[in-house]
């Protein structure tokens, strides 16, 4: 229960979307979160931990087509995933909700209602790009062209990779739908708009003076936006689209970033409710005390957080953020992660591998608070978590806490030079390092109380005592008590980080740790339970391990790139020897399970003028014996270990020399001769869908 004095915390973690699994770059924020609710509950304060999935939008949409499920199946599954990967680094949520909830679509209803009310929405027709085959209004990124300006090709819908420059999707040459392959058409829609300028002076003040923001984000919004008319924010989709449908303007749908950060409201109101309580008491301003609410978020979606949201709360006349704390990328030994470079570590594989209290530790370890990104230098990493956590922590214990086993702490707390008094003293520094989400240096502040307890062990020379018989038998328990009440006292500071240590170490002497003033008394005349191992090492061959999970087979044989060659004009011929068939829908071409494989064995087929026999697996044990017609074209052995682009769900047929169980997709036709193989960018793994 918390105290009087207690405050009441609501925390967010960004809501990620269902659309993907957990990574380690995620974890930088999740753990960092959970830190400081941890240490907020440690230290007696009424803190909640929200958080949810963010299920709604165009990419779900797409996704679930392209897979032939509804939406619902998709972020179903999504979200146990999301769910079990959170378990497993032990982040401690207090409710998980999901943004397609009835609380959400009421809460969202709510806040738009505010800013109608307010006069604060304006509709409008916007020019957008339509997929006439898929039958959808296209986000900006599934439009590729050619760029305006420089005339680079196969550039986004929004930007141009090359030379940089921003324009509109209806502004690119050469458009076409990444979803169907077809040439956009632009059509008008009426979208409505939140119109933010007239909160300028409102987001101003909010900005540049709450003390939400660090100084740094303060200036940057006062450099890149509000110097200038704030413009109008667009929180609508035309249908088709997997969201929730606006109450009064039918077949329209709030944008996924309407109804995102209302989900931490909804989250609220489905944990208030599950105790009797309302929402209301956290976001509005009433009888009981007022809520401090913090966000944590990764830089990209500053803005969101820092206009858009406190725009839509205070028109909502809802409690504003207290911080928004920003934090910076992950890069892993230095670089950006990548999945060709096998450093994209999913949430799940680390865990099959490392122990996931060994980053937790690391992050905390270099998190200072502030926006730069951090670095997971993986020799660092197992040199760091090996010195500090088995060396100095955990070593504390395992090397002193078997003396106590049959008798138990000493019954009161002998001279120890002044060690526990000088660590309980660090409490206030090591709190305020926390409070500031500075758990880089309280993380140092712990490690060198660490430094002291076994600087105190070595010169103490327990083991001598030990061997030295019943003469020395009190002495040794005295050592015993002090080593192992400076390593409990190091459990309790640690314990926002390590919530399993603490519980371990709750087992072995005085039981659980539930509060932060356990730092500030030693026990004694408690009994001792016997040693159990607390953690092991981090073992470099995990580590290698865990690289080889994650880093995709090596390159196929393929072809030099010819990307970034000078573009020539291609011959019309193929296209004219065989026009385009007619047009297929999306669920037509999902129907056809096109999978990258690799060629794991490649024989003649003596018969046959035309034929190899390929044997090709999807991944772990599924291969299929695929016949090609392609004999003449490439020699067996240098097909073996190629990636390839095969049919896999078409009906086996039987030949004449055996069932071939799918095909492999080639390109041949007029102007060309041959038989050209398909081979997919170097990263993709066999078994991955083409979609
Ligand atoms: O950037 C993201 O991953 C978003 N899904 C975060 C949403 S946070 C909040 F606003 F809901
Ligand atoms: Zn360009």
């Amino acid at each position: 229960m918390a105290s009087p004095a207690s405050r009441r915390i609501l925390v967010t973690a960004a809501l990620p979307y269902a659309n993907g699994h957990i990574h380690l770059g995620h974890l930088v924020e999740y753990v960092q979160t959970d830190i400081f609710v941890r240490f907020q509950k440690l230290r007696g304060h009424d803190c909640i931990f929200l958080c949810a999935d963010d299920t709604h939008g165009t990419a779900i949409m797409i996704r679930a087509r392209a897979e032939g499920r509804g939406e619902h199946e998709v972020i179903a599954e999504m979200r146990a995933a999301h769910l079990a990967d959170f378990a497993g680094f032990e982040i401690g949520f207090d409710h998980y909700g999901s943004t397609d909830s009835d609380a959400n679509r009421r809460l969202c209803a709510i806040v738009w209602q505010s800013l109608r009310d307010r006069g604060l929405v304006a509709g409008r027709a916007v020019e957008q790009l339509f997929d006439p085959v898929a039958g959808v209004f296209l986000a900006d990124r599934f439009v590729r062209g050619t760029c305006p300006r420089c005339r680079a090709t196969d550039q986004y819908g929004d930007a141009c990779e090359k030379c940089g420059a921003t324009y509109s999707p209806a502004d690119l040459v050469d458009p076409r739908s990444t979803l169907s392959g077809a040439t956009p058409e632009v059509r008008s829609a009426e979208h409505l708009f939140v119109r933010l300028e007239p909160l300028q002076e409102f987001l101003r003040g909010w900005t540049q003076s709450s003390g939400a923001l660090a100084p740094q984000v303060a200036n940057y919004l006062a450099g890149h936006f509000l110097g200038e008319p704030l413009r109008d924010w667009d929180v609508s989709r035309p249908a088709p689209y997997f969201g929730f449908e606006i109450p009064d303007a039918p077949g329209h749908y709030w944008y996924v970033w309407f109804d995102a950060p209302v989900g931490y409201i909804a989250a609220t109101e489905e944990w208030a409710a599950a105790r009797g309580g309302s929402w209301r008491d956290w976001w509005q301003a009433g009888d009981v005390p007022p809520a401090e609410i913090h966000h944590f978020i990764g830089k990209d979606i500053t803005y969101f957080h820092t206009l858009f949201w406190p725009a839509m709360l205070a028109a909502a006349g809802l409690t504003l953020p207290t911080k928004v704390r920003i934090h910076g990328f992950l890069t892993v030994n230095g670089e950006k992660m990548s999945k060709a470079r096998g450093t994209f570590v999913l949430a799940r594989t680390y865990l099959e591998h490392l122990d996931p209290a060994a980053l937790r530790y690391y992050y905390a370890a270099k998190l200072s608070g502030d926006i730069d990104d951090i670095d997971l230098n993986l020799d660092d990493f197992a040199a760091k978590v090996n010195a500090d956590l088995v060396g100095k922590v955990v070593n504390l214990a395992s090397r002193t806490a078997r003396w106590l086993e049959a008798t138990g702490l000493a019954d009161r707390y002998p001279e120890d030079g002044g060690l526990f008094a000088r660590a309980a003293a660090d409490g206030a520094a090591i709190a305020a390092a926390y409070e500031d989400c500075d758990f880089a240096r309280a993380m140092r502040l712990i490690m060198a109380a660490a430094d002291r307890a076994n600087a105190y062990v070595d010169a103490e020379q327990p083991w001598k005592l030990a061997k030295a018989g019943p003469a020395s038998a009190a002495r040794l328990r005295d050592v015993a008590t002090v080593a192992l009440n400076l390593f409990r006292q190091l459990a309790v500071y640690l314990a926002p980080v390590l919530p399993r240590l603490a519980a371990q170490t709750g087992n072995l002497v005085g039981g659980p740790i539930r509060s932060w003033d356990e730092s500030q008394q030693p026990l004694v005349g408690l009994p001792v339970a016997p040693f159990t191992p607390l953690a092991a090492r981090v073992d470099p061959a995990r580590i290698a391990a865990l690289l080889a999970a994650t880093t995709p087979s090596p390159p196929a044989l393929s072809p030099p790139s010819t990307a970034g060659a000078p573009m020539t004009t291609d011959s019309g011929a193929p296209l004219a020897a065989e026009p385009l068939a007619p047009t297929c829908t999306i669920d037509d071409f999902s129907r056809v399970d096109l999978r990258v494989a690799r060629i794991v064995a490649a024989e003649e087929v003596a018969d046959s003028r035309k034929l190899l026999k390929l044997t090709v697996s999807l991944g772990g044990d599924t291969t299929r014996t695929v016949f090609a017609g392609i004999k003449g074209f490439h020699a067996p052995a240098d097909l073996v270990g190629r990636l390839v682009v095969v049919v896999a769900n078409l009906a086996p047929r039987t030949m004449k020399f055996g069932t071939s169980e799918g095909m492999v997709v080639a390109a041949s036709g007029a102007g060309a001769e041959g038989v050209y193989l398909l081979s997919p960018d170097t990263g993709a793994l066999p078994g991955m869908r083409l979609h």
